[in-house]
């Protein structure tokens, strides 16, 4: 910690997947994909970057043939995960779910239909020879029909150095992006928190320094790593004009202030 107002454990996880996480939406959108190209029913994925592994859980919960692994390097979010969404499962379901303390790098003994690492986790690949590695290992983790899903973000607002506040039910979310540099698109982000009961804001409780990646590098490394079709996605738009929840294929669109989009690679 940085002498910052410090946030317990537990809090800090329930705040991060309050703010950021949409499981329900990443799922039945996941599964809609798999059905539309391979004519069935996805049954197993592995949820890369997985944290608390709260995604990898519910997917277990969707259907009894329904298998999940949720592997991450940090024992900490996944003993919040096992504590607070594992220990909600049925024994049958916490059968067919298992947390990995391990690296998305490694060579795993099972294979899964759907590899998904969601939230930009592997912007933490700075360097192109690892993020191919990386997408290799997918590839190689995949069942022969398998597809990889991962999302990224950009926009015309996303390498500014700027705090977007959101406001949340219970708090108020800020997503700091604190450097960016444009030769090597390195960045620096921070996650914040306000409790609107105390009003104390808790500074840098996440800290990702990345490498912001684009979609076309995403697809053209898919490609490199064996994928046989990888397909970008855009959001649709509400009246308002905001994201209306609803993606479909497409590889040509107008820049805006900012977006968040998913890309699915073929196996
Ligand atoms: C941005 S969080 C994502 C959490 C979750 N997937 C989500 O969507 O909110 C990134 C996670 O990746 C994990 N991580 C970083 N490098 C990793 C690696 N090489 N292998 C496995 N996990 C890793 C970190 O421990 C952290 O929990």
């Amino acid at each position: 910690m940085n002498g910052a107002t410090p946030i317990s454990v537990e809090l800090k996880h329930r705040l991060y997947e309050e703010s950021v996480q949409n499981h329900e939406a990443d799922l039945e959108f996941m599964e809609e994909q798999f059905e539309h190209f391979r004519k069935r029913k996805p049954r197993t994925v592995r949820e890369d970057f997985g944290g608390t592994a709260a995604m990898a859980c519910d997917w277990v919960k969707l259907h009894p043939e329904n298998r999940a692994w949720g592997i991450d390097l940090d024992p900490e979010p996944m003993k919040y995960g096992q504590e607070n969404h594992y220990q909600r499962l049925n024994d049958e379901q916490k059968s067919r779910m298992e947390y990995i303390e391990g690296n998305v790098l490694e060579d795993f003994d099972f294979k899964a239909d759907i590899i998904a690492a969601f939230n930009f986790s592997y912007f933490i690949f700075k360097k192109r020879a690892q993020l191919l590695e990386y997408f290799k290992k997918a590839y190689e983790g995949l069942n022969d029909d398998g597809i990889f899903m991962v999302d990224i973000f950009g926009g015309t607002e996303c390498y500014e150095e700027q705090e977007e506040e959101t406001e949340h039910d219970n708090h108020s979310y800020f997503w700091d992006c604190d450097k960016f540099n444009p030769l090597t698109s390195e960045c620096l982000y921070y996650i914040h928190f306000k409790t609107h009961e105390d009003g104390k804001k808790y500074e840098k409780v996440f800290t990702y320094d990345w490498r912001h990646w684009t979609p076309i590098e995403i697809k053209e490394l898919m490609e490199e790593a064996g994928f046989s079709k990888v397909y970008t996605y855009w959001e649709g738009e509400d009246e308002d004009g905001d994201g209306d929840g609803e993606f479909t294929l497409s590889d040509t669109e107008e820049n805006c202030e900012s977006w968040v989009i998913y890309i699915a690679g073929l196996k």
